[in-house]
């Protein structure tokens, strides 16, 4: 039987339950993968960590070196994070010619076409399907189960603390502060929130999965963000009551003009396979030419559903002997040939707060009109103080237009506009 020694960097969730779940199965691998992976060392600071999992501590390392230059060690697990400490350690596994595991998708986002030159200099394996979507399998999805296909979309919710804050803002009728401090708590924000909140863990992710779904380099500073810190109740009760959940979402699409990609809020319809993902979970919808619509759905984050990920590309590593890179010249930046399209298509959500007044609806459809901005929904509500609040969904039309027309409404004091947000038809 083949024997694979790795070693596991980092033990916080992602690398603790990876050493679980590579503990519990074990003999599940013999007997199924005819694979026996030994942990051979762990790379950690915190000794608390190493203790509460009983590892005996003669597998603790002490500095890097020792993992990579340990003939036992086959593979190197990285679940430090970050992009300082982690990428010289993956660079110095890779040049020692280990494969590398990894779950960090900010690395692996900013620096794949550094780490796949080393790997493939050194004839290593690097694999990274816990970056994205912890436990739901995309990556090899792609890879291994949807290459047949030319694919157009790829949309998806890709972010479980998002996703736990708009579900809880929608169902508990919470404020968004409240709801963060819970996703806090539960530990399924990243350490600092920000990059979750403010959109960049989603738009991390996007930038790889675009890059493989539409074979060529669609680096991060491509991807259009937005997060969800100003979203208010006020929204989210305003789209339910047109039918609409909200969602962080990410959209690529690769269109006759160019490629798309952006992470924001969005209404998409109740109806919509999409909508109705709660919670932490993450789902993604996939469009290709021969198959059609497929969707992924389950944990996004956590120790055992990302450390199934991980344990995956472990395994795959341990029984596949010829090595895969990108399909695509990886390098930093993209393609020249390739167009990125800023101006994207969409429906549009605003809300506004008008004078009740004769006259002001209609300069402002009149605004919209000469910005050719059709109107689909308008809703409005009158209150004590001798203003009215509008709800204007659009058909569809384009980021600009509705940008150029917010910035009249505004600039000739019609309206204050309190909420622009996008609409999934
Ligand atoms: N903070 C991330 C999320 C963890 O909420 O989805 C997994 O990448």
């Amino acid at each position: 039987m083949k024997k694979v020694g790795v070693s596991i960097l980092g033990l916080g969730v992602v690398g603790g339950g990876t050493y679980k779940i590579l503990k519990e199965h074990a003999e599940f691998y013999r007997a199924t993968q005819c694979v026996d992976i030994v942990v051979e060392s762990v790379f950690e600071r915190n000794k608390e960590r190493v203790e509460a999992l009983g590892i005996p501590p003669e597998k603790l390392a002490s500095n890097i070196a020792e993992v990579v230059l340990d003939p036992d060690v086959n593979i190197v697990v990285e679940c430090i994070g970050g992009v300082t400490d982690a990428k010289d350690y993956v660079l110095d596994a890779l040049n020692a010619g280990k494969t590398v595991v990894t779950s960090n998708k900010e690395l692996f986002c900013k620096y794949w076409h550094e780490l796949e030159r080393a790997a493939k200099h050194h004839n290593a394996g690097l694999f990274y399907e816990a970056s994205c979507v912890g436990g739901v399998p995309i990556i090899r999805t792609l890879l291994d189960g949807l290459q047949a296909n030319e694919i157009s979309s790829i949309v998806g919710i890709i972010n479980g603390t998002t996703n736990y804050i708009l579900t809880d803002m929608a169902e508990k009728k919470i404020s968004y502060s409240e709801a963060l401090a819970q996703a806090v708590a539960l530990g399924y924000a990243e350490a600092d929130p920000a990059a979750d909140v403010e959109g960049y863990d989603a738009a991390y992710k996007l930038s790889i999965l675009a890059s493989l779904a539409f074979h060529t380099k669609v680096p991060f500073n491509k991807v259009f963000r937005e997060g969800i810190t100003d979203v208010s109740p006020t929204d989210i009760a305003d789209g339910a009551a047109l039918g609409y959940a909200l969602k962080l979402l990410a959209v690529g699409k690769n269109t006759p003009a160019g490629i798309e990609v952006r992470v924001h809020p969005a209404f998409i319809e109740k109806g919509h396979p999409l909508a109705s993902v709660g919670g932490s979970y993450n789902a993604i919808f996939v469009t290709g030419d021969s198959v059609g619509d497929i969707m992924l759905y389950g944990r996004g984050a956590g120790e055992l559903p990302t450390g199934s990920a991980i344990v995956s590309d472990i395994i795959y590593a341990a029984t596949h002997t010829e090595l895969h890179y990108a399909t695509f010249k990886n390098t930093a930046a993209p393609d020249k040939n390739v167009n990125f399209v800023s101006d994207f298509a969409s429906a549009y959500y605003l809300r506004m707060t008008v004078a009740d007044e004769p006259g002001v609806l209609a300069k402002i459809a009149a605004v919209l009109a000469r910005g050719n901005i059709s109107i689909d929904k308008l809703t409005q509500r009158v209150s004590d103080d001798g203003k009215a609040t509008l709800v204007v969904v659009t058909h569809m039309t384009h980021e600009a237009a509705v940008k150029s027309a917010v910035a009249k409404v505004t600039a000739t004091g019609l309206a204050e506009v309190n909420s622009v947000l996008r609409v999934i038809l």
